[in-house]
């Protein structure tokens, strides 16, 4: 993967720079990486509040010879990248919330924002924005019990530059098997043991309809399996879906 690691202060969002880049040419594996942003986004539209120079906001552009169905599947190999290098910088009940965020005793520490771009029918490209709450020890009032950080979770500031580039290996280490794979059977076991829920009830949101069922784990597709009340098996894709505890958010 090319190491192209452009840096900003201050930007509007890295997905947002990246995909201007990427419409001039930029090459599979270039980073953008900024300090904080005047319009970081989230998913579903939502805003990802990013103005606090203290946290990591990183996006890296791929250019896959993959099938658009598959994209998604990109977004959950991030996760677990982030995850595992987390669990081996030492922090304890590091977890996935389906499909792609990652948590710290059961607190959001990592959002992640993929976003595909077409040419007739097949990828162009592909951003993968990751929002990873660093050194931040305030988060705003509706999130405070949601959020956490790593600085809050370890008691010491987390050295940026270093936790970015264990991120970039580990996540290009793990490209490497998806190419080869060409599924996500490569991951499936590890992903499961760090899924938040696992064997527990879940509700799970799709546009047209709610259901509750036990969250089995994941296929080799990257989808969540759930078992509805009425025994029924369904596989749910990482689209316009929400999955949430019984309680909330986890
Ligand atoms: C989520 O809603 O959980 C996804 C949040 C993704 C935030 C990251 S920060 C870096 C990149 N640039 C953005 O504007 N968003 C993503």
């Amino acid at each position: 993967m090319n190491r192209n690691i452009i840096r900003y202060d201050q930007i509007d969002s890295t997905n947002t720079r990246m995909k201007e880049l990427a419409k001039e040419g930029a090459a599979h594996g270039t980073v953008v990486v900024a300090d904080s942003q005047t319009a970081g986004k989230g998913r579903r539209g939502r805003i990802w509040s990013s103005l606090d120079g203290q946290n990591l906001y990183m996006t890296i552009l791929l250019r896959p010879q993959l099938e658009t169905r598959k994209a998604s599947m990109l977004t959950l190999i991030m996760a677990y990248s982030i995850g595992k290098v987390l669990d081996h910088f030492g922090y304890k009940n590091v977890q996935i919330k389906w499909p792609n965020d990652v948590l710290i005793n059961k607190k959001k520490v990592c959002g992640i924002l993929t976003e595909m771009v077409l040419n007739g029918t097949s990828i162009d490209y592909v951003m993968i924005g990751s929002g990873i709450n660093v050194n931040a020890r305030e988060f705003p009032e509706e999130l405070s019990d949601k959020a956490t950080s790593l600085a809050l979770e370890s008691g010491h500031n987390v050295e940026r530059e270093y936790l970015l580039e264990c991120i970039l290996e580990r996540f290009d280490q793990d490209y490497q098997e998806f190419l080869k794979c060409g599924d996500l059977s490569f991951l499936k076991e590890g992903y499961e043991q760090m899924l938040v829920n696992r064997n527990e009830t879940v509700c799970v949101l799709e546009p047209e309809q709610e259901y509750r069922g036990v969250s089995l784990g994941i296929n080799e597709q990257g989808e969540l399996i759930v078992e509805k009340e009425n025994g029924e098996i369904k596989t749910v894709y990482a689209g316009e879906v929400s999955v949430r505890g019984v309680y909330g958010y986890v």
